[in-house]
């Protein structure tokens, strides 16, 4: 049941930055007011700003959000419901969610004037730099790249998990910590996130356009819920992984540290021209798994609806080792290349459209696996194999369930022999534990042969009537003229 609270007068901006320039009085928790205000030769160092109802400040080893009013922006009515829920989620989750950090919402914990007003605090990341940051610096080394892809599909997989969107994935609001086990992700910047707590209040933001679907930006709403991420999710893996391979691409397609990567809001929108750089990327790269990845954006893009879950996706072509706590050199997720090629094959019913039908979420905020599937506009596992959090296989076919196609298309396409190779090879590779195994050819796969035997059929026959016409021909036509015996 959502109660929401009266809204708060908030102070303005300027309130803020005098009651902070005396943090040691004005700062209500003493963990905070013993430190430092940070500084600069400009004064006060205000941090962020885009969101206009925030002031952000570091005192000490802490950064501290302030919700000011700054018209015509406010901070939503429900702010103070919003921060407590989510606090109290970061600190049941974060030994699963390894990129949360410990948001604290602090009911007494600014006096501004006469007033005491709330605040929310979490640690400073010292040497974390912003994604954009880092990816700037190390866009053009292939071994980082490939270890932040992988840092970035932990990060999406543990929050997929875990039911919590963050609501603006972009290059600021996600910082890059550095440690010997390798790189870790961690989450600034909570305002907008999504937990199950928080079902059925509304939408406050749209995101970073440039990374978010063309589809949920203004004038058209974007749902509130645990799969708003989705589409950041996969664009900035699709630029992180495609930068690996292809780094020229970072200053010929106008990336940069804070605004976009590979693709912009316009990219989005020509998504469906030969020439347009989704379509270059798929040709561009060279790399199976990755032109999948594509592909599916480009669905996304054409269907107008948001993608899959990164895991998925990758599960026709990936297993995926997921950790619950900080990565170690030996739980580092790794990520196990087994069968391709049944991308675009049997996964989405192609001229079907699910996007008029209203998805209904459950109370806990989660999709069914059949609204899921509809969502995704592709073939749902057998009723009753997949439970409600489990993530959706692309194409389940698990012990008790038969993979089912998707009907209404000729959707199937065939392995070449060397694809076939690959496929046989990595499905040894899986071991067989994977629920998502492979599929066999009387399952899923395209017969081969069939071609072969419509191309022999088809030579036969053309050589058959070519005899005829020209028995025709000879009995009567040459022969009645006398043209021969
Ligand atoms: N916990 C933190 N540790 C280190 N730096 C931080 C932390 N939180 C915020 N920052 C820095 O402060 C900047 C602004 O923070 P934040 O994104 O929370 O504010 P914002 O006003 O919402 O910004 P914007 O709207 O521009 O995203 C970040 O880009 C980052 O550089
Ligand atoms: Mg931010």
């Amino acid at each position: 049941m959502i109660t929401h609270t009266q809204p708060l007068t908030w102070p303005t901006k300027a309130d803020y930055d005098l009651a902070i320039k005396n943090w040691k009085q004005s700062i209500l928790d003493p963990t905070i007011s013993s430190g430092t205000l940070s500084q600069d030769n400009m004064g006060i160092h205000r941090f962020g700003g885009a969101n206009l109802y925030v002031n952000v400040y570091k005192i000490g080893n802490w950064m501290i959000r302030c919700f000011c009013s700054n018209p015509p922006r406010q901070p939503p009515n429900d702010i103070v419901e919003r921060y407590k829920a989510i606090g109290d989620f970061c600190a049941q989750h974060r030994q699963d969610v390894s990129a949360l950090l410990p948001v604290t919402f602090i009911e007494r914990g600014i006096k501004v004037q006469s007033q005491v007003f709330p605040i929310v605090k979490m640690p400073f990341l010292t040497h974390c730099p912003a994604l954009g940051d880092f990816i700037a610096e190390h866009y053009h080394e292939k071994s980082t790249m490939e270890a932040l892809s992988q840092a970035w599909l932990r990060m999406i997989n543990e929050m997929e998990h875990a039911s919590f969107a963050h609501g603006d994935l972009d290059l600021t609001n996600v910082l890059v910590e550095q440690s010997q086990q390798g790189l870790l992700l961690r989450l600034i910047d909570y305002d907008n996130v999504w937990i199950p707590a928080l079902d059925g209040y509304p939408q406050t933001e749209h995101g970073h356009a440039p990374f978010q679907h063309p589809h949920f930006l203004p004038p058209n709403p974007r749902p509130y819920d645990a799969l708003m991420d989705r589409f950041s999710a996969l664009v900035i893996y699709i630029s992180l992984r495609a930068l690996s391979t292809n780094p020229e691409l970072y200053d010929e397609w106008g990336a940069d540290e804070s605004e976009r990567l590979l693709f912009s809001e316009n990219d989005y929108k020509i998504a469906n021209l030969v020439d347009g750089r989704i379509a270059q990327l798929i040709s561009r790269v060279t790399d199976i798994e990755l032109r999948g990845y594509i592909q599916v954006l480009a669905q996304s893009l054409r269907t107008d609806l948001m993608p899959p879950a990164l895991s998925n996706i990758a599960q026709t072509t990936m297993r995926i080792s997921l950790t619950t706590s900080r990565p170690t050199s030996s739980q580092t997720p790794t990520i196990q290349p087994p069968p391709i090629a049944l991308w675009g094959q049997q996964v989405y019913t192609v001229g079907q459209t699910f996007w008029n039908t209203p998805i209904q979420s459950q109370p806990n905020g989660q999709h069914s696996p059949d609204d899921t599937a509809r969502m995704y506009n592709w073939a749902t596992p057998a009723a009753g194999n997949t439970p409600p959090n489990a993530p959706v296989p692309l194409y389940a076919n698990t012990p008790n369930s038969t993979p089912q196609k998707a009907t209404g298309a000729n959707t199937t396409t065939a392995l070449t022999p060397s694809q076939q190779r690959q496929k046989k090879r990595r499905q040894r590779q899986q071991g067989g534990t994977n629920t998502t195994t492979a599929l066999t050819p009387s399952q899923g796969n395209p017969p081969v042969h069939s071609m072969r035997r419509i191309i022999l059929t088809a030579v036969l026959g053309s050589t058959v009537v070519a005899l005829i016409i020209i028995l025709v021909f000879f009995f009567f036509v040459l022969r009645p003229m006398g043209i021969v015996p």
